[in-house]
């Protein structure tokens, strides 16, 4: 199923736009890749200004007339549990255009799809308990209440490394808020979202609530960023891209919440659980080929361990199996795009002439079973120092740099020694170790004794360059909300109108 012949027509798709699958404008389409094949599979229209303002046009309209914005928040909720009920019935079929178009592990979509679900019922059991307040006003005769609402047209952006789970970060809780969504996803992982809205359409929400145009960044990302009708964007992706999305909205003076990326410490002491250290060690660089926000890409070990703790890493990730990405054995799948398999393997390039020592990997995978797709050997590279590019820069890939550290203030020092602050990790069984390194550390997430876990329950994002704002958890619903005050007048008269009151 996973090898598709060159002869075999492409998978066609459409836009969704107020409620109907479109061609984009112009009636142009782009090539979308299967990874493992390293051939395209499918054709995505090429949207660009014209069609984002047709959605932002729709999205618009959705939020001030119609359905919409007369159905109660318990209404909003209902639906939001509809739709995350249809996404557990079609998960299998989400998870396989996944694993076709971005190359991940069938293992890893599976369980993630069975948990998307989640952020779809808790925002939605969530959006009738918005309550607001009513003040005990210092001014006689005035009675003053808030009243919570949302900001209009959001605009949300999403990268190619977890389009649908990302996707539903940033959904569930700006339609359970009331507003209504254009979606830009990445011009590499297109189809899945596409995919998603089939199922969205399902679950009975107005034409133009959510709309998905597809395309390239600068095409269709940057007008929507630009579009005067959208309140607010949601962004994940590159501190590039964030940069920038910021300073566009700036213009426009919109909201923006943006996760960016990470170079995040994964830090083993000397009196850590050896074999469960190695393990996060491993799932912090290894798990999505490392392409993740939040990988563990720089594991600090403490020096009267380093050797002994490298040997049994490198031993432990050289049992990885690589492959077919649909094979529920595959433990390392292919890079998702060409640029990104290049990317990798520069940094590679990089690291060598920075003069580390390459432990394990270093170079792309020419196993059989990898056949002609985009694979990187999981890389380990010891002698690195923090001042170094592969110390500092995202890679994005499998490659892990090991940096050594005498002690916790060193560990620290070094840690929190790059522009991002996205996640870290601490390896110990010394508790009061574990919460002041916790408090140390300058990360949005710490993790003790565990590695990449993340909850609906649990604000997630970025401190200095990895980002702004949080996702995930109660208090993040009000990111997607104003607050409004109201005044009603209890007296029988106005007083004197000169003064202020
Ligand atoms: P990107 O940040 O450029 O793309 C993310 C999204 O932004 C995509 O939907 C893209 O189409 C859109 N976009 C691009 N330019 C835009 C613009 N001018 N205005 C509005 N939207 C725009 O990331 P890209 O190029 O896919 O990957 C480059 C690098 O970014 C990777 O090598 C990796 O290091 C990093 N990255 C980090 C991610 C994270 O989760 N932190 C996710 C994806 C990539
Ligand atoms: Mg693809």
């Amino acid at each position: 199923m996973q090898v598709q012949a060159k002869s075999q027509p492409l998978e066609q798709y459409k836009m969704y736009i107020d409620g109907q699958w479109v061609e984009s404008a112009s009636g142009d389409h782009f090539e979308s890749d299967n990874p493992f094949t390293g051939q395209p599979w499918a054709l995505i229209p090429k949207g660009g200004k014209d069609d984002v303002d047709r959605a932002v046009q729709a999205a618009h309209r959705a939020f001030v007339s119609g359905d919409w914005p007369k159905l109660t928040a318990s209404q909003r909720g209902a639906l939001l549990r509809k739709l995350g009920d249809l996404l557990t019935t079609h998960a299998k079929h989400l998870a396989e255009i996944e694993v076709r178009d971005n190359g991940k592990l069938i293992a890893e979509m599976s369980a993630q799809l069975n948990y998307v679900p989640q952020w779809y019922y808790y925002y939605g059991g969530l959006a009738d308990k918005i309550e607001s307040s009513v003040i005990p006003i210092d001014k006689p005769d005035n009675f003053n209440y808030t009243r919570y609402e949302p900001l209009g047209v959001v605009g949300a952006i999403v990268p190619w490394n977890s389009p649908l789970l990302l996707t539903a970060w940033k959904l569930a809780p700006a339609l359970a808020a009331g507003n209504t969504v254009v979606l830009k996803p990445s011009e590499y992982t297109s189809a899945s979202l596409l995919e998603f809205m089939r199922v969205f359409e399902q679950a009975g929400f107005p034409p133009g609530v959510v709309n998905v145009v597809t395309g390239f960044g600068p095409d269709a990302g940057a007008p929507l960023v630009e579009h005067p009708l959208v309140a607010k964007i949601a962004f994940t992706g590159s501190e590039k891209t964030g940069r920038m999305i910021y300073e566009t909205a700036a213009r426009g003076l919109k909201r923006v919440g943006l996760e960016l990326g990470g170079k995040s410490p994964n830090i083993v002491f000397d009196d850590a659980d050896m074999d469960n250290a190695v393990k996060g060690a491993i799932s912090g660089i290894f798990a999505a080929t490392g392409q993740t926000c939040i990988a563990g890409s720089r594991l600090l070990v403490q020096d009267n361990i380093h050797d002994e703790f490298v040997d049994k890493l490198v031993v432990f990730a050289k049992t990885a199996t690589m492959g077919d990405p649909m094979s529920l054995d595959t433990q390392v799948g292919p890079v998702t795009n060409k640029p990104q398999y290049r990317k990798v393997l520069d940094y590679i390039d990089i690291a060598k002439g920075e003069g580390v020592q390459t432990r394990l990997g270093g170079a792309k995978a020419e196993r059989p079973e990898c056949g002609d797709g985009w694979f990187v050997e999981p890389t380990v590279f010891t002698g690195v120092s923090n001042a170094m590019r592969i110390a500092q820069e995202e890679v994005f890939g499998p490659v892990l740099s090991v940096i050594p550290f005498t002690d916790e203030d060193e560990a620290v020092a070094i840690a929190n020694d790059v522009i991002y602050g996205l996640a870290a990790g601490v390896w110990t069984q010394n508790i009061r170790r574990a919460i002041t390194m916790a408090d140390r550390l300058q990360a949005g997430t710490v993790w003790v004794n565990t590695y990449r876990a993340v909850s609906y329950m649990s604000p997630f994002g970025g401190y200095k360059r990895s980002g702004l704002g949080r996702e995930n958890g109660q208090d993040m619903i009000k990111d997607y909300m104003q607050v409004k005050s109201v005044w009603i007048s209890t007296a029988t008269e106005v007083p004197n109108p000169f003064v202020m009151r």
